[in-house]
């Protein structure tokens, strides 16, 4: 506004403000679809205060991260624009449809769960084009459905943002400036080995205790964030009792995991481990 300006000096000021023409996506940018998916679909209260969720929001895809068997994992970064300078770089999970994967997961993940449309159902097992996509959604569905339930609970995964059909927004895992490496990359020294051991036992004590398995538990899956642990990639959890072979995972999980850290030299036992968590589930 120009206070010299014949047309505007007499009009008391409470009237007239200065605004910035709305900035609308540019090009490779969109706006947020965090309040254009059902309430399910955003991640649980207590919602962090990095969440970005300014209903006016860009976000831009910043390009892959790593490329999965059945998903890719992108990073996109959330700014708002509502003058708050909030802006957050997320994890994008994104499940492909099958057809396009190099990887098919056994039926023997999802033994115990329902598939409660009769319609999808058949298509699922009919292999339709249907079927498949809604196999990717599923899929992806599984792992929000999961991250949403650790979290609550307090097991150490990323807090779940948003699912979109088969997208997932999650925190990225960070270690300073840098995504952090997996445990599988990490060479923490004897005491950081022995509190990652803790702190790795503790967070599956209480994925028992909720009666799951990982499922695909490794060092490849675990996220080594300075002094903690991060699990992720959870689409598979199994349920321990419903699922016919829920014990034979659980003591899968139970060899991959001790077996890292037995090989970086903390002398741990997978038997002694898996009777453990059998003892958390029951
Ligand atoms: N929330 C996250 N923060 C940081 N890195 C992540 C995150 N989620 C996935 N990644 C990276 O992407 C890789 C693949 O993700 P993952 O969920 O394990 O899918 P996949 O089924 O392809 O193994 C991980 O090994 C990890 O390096
Ligand atoms: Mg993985």
């Amino acid at each position: 506004m120009n206070r010299d300006d014949p047309r505007t000096t007499d009009i008391d000021p409470s009237f007239v403000f200065d605004y910035d023409p709305v900035q609308g996506p540019a090009e490779g940018q969109s706006f947020t679809t965090y309040w254009d998916v059902e309430r399910l679909c955003r991640g649980p209260e207590p919602v962090p205060d990095w969440v970005v969720t300014d209903r006016g929001a860009l976000d831009t895809d910043l390009g892959v991260l790593k490329t999965g068997k059945e998903a890719d994992v992108s990073l996109l970064r959330r700014e708002a624009t509502d003058g708050s300078g909030a802006a957050v770089v997320m994890a994008a999970k994104r499940y492909r449809s099958e057809e396009h994967r190099s990887f098919h997961r056994s039926t023997d993940y999802t033994e115990g769960r329902r598939t409660r449309r009769s319609r999808d159902a058949r298509a699922l097992s009919k292999k339709s084009a249907h079927g498949r996509s809604l196999a990717a959604g599923q899929w992806a569905y599984a792992e929000w459905d999961a991250l949403n339930r650790y979290w609550a609970v307090g097991v150490p995964v990323p807090y779940p943002v948003q699912i979109d059909g088969t997208e997932i927004l999650m925190e990225l895992i960070t270690v300073g400036d840098e995504v952090a490496p997996r445990l599988a990359q990490a060479r923490p020294g004897a005491d950081l080995l022995e509190e990652y051991w803790l702190q790795l036992r503790e967070a599956l004590r209480l994925l028992s205790s909720q009666g799951m398995v990982h499922g695909d538990l490794s060092a490849y899956n675990v996220l080594a964030a300075g002094e903690h642990l991060v699990i992720i990639d959870l689409p598979q959890v199994v349920d321990i009792v419903a699922n016919p072979r829920g014990m034979d995972f659980l003591l899968r999980d139970c060899t991959n995991i001790c077996g890292w850290f037995t090989s970086r030299g903390l002398d741990v036992d997978p038997q002694e481990l898996f009777a453990e968590l059998v003892s958390y589930a029951v």
